[in-house]
């Protein structure tokens, strides 16, 4: 394992430990390595309105916009159990606003990283920025 998925597994481990789960009991840890060398960690926050609940890589895309990272160079989804946090369908097309098609995400459970898959192969086909030809921002700022 390098150095950098070594990290990242750290920081989603950690970020799994704040996770806010008290409904499902499932708790999540991501970690989004940017293109800048910075990490981005994020946990699950649930409610008791149940589909107000934010999955961890959620948590981690807002860190990294907030941070001022745009690119996704890598992406890890700790879980606990027996059972991996494959990304929901929300997730990845979240992570795929930021994160090209061969960008590495791996999935770990308590032994460390089970299955690595890439981008397009979670969201082939997807629906990305480029669809929407001239109407699509000239930045990744949306400001003016
Ligand atoms: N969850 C994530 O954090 N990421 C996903 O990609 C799928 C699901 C969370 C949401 C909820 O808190 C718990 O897992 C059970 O669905």
């Amino acid at each position: 394992m390098h150095d950098a998925l070594r990290r990242m597994l750290d920081l989603a481990r950690e970020a799994l430990g704040n996770a806010h789960a008290p409904y499902s009991r499932f708790r999540v840890g991501a970690c989004l390595r940017a293109a800048s060398g910075r990490f981005h960690a994020g946990c699950n926050v649930e409610n008791s309105s149940y589909p107000v609940t934010q999955c961890a890589e959620a948590t981690a895309i807002g860190a990294m916009v907030t941070a001022g990272d745009r690119q996704i160079a890598e992406v890890l989804v700790a879980t606990e159990g027996p059972e991996l946090c494959t990304p929901c369908g929300r997730c990845r097309q979240q992570l795929a606003e930021f994160a090209r098609a061969d960008v590495l995400v791996h999935l770990a459970g308590p032994e460390g990283v089970r299955l690595t898959v890439t981008m397009g192969e979670l969201l082939p086909l997807a629906f990305g920025r480029e669809t929407l030809g001239p109407l699509r921002p000239s930045d990744s700022s949306g400001s003016a």
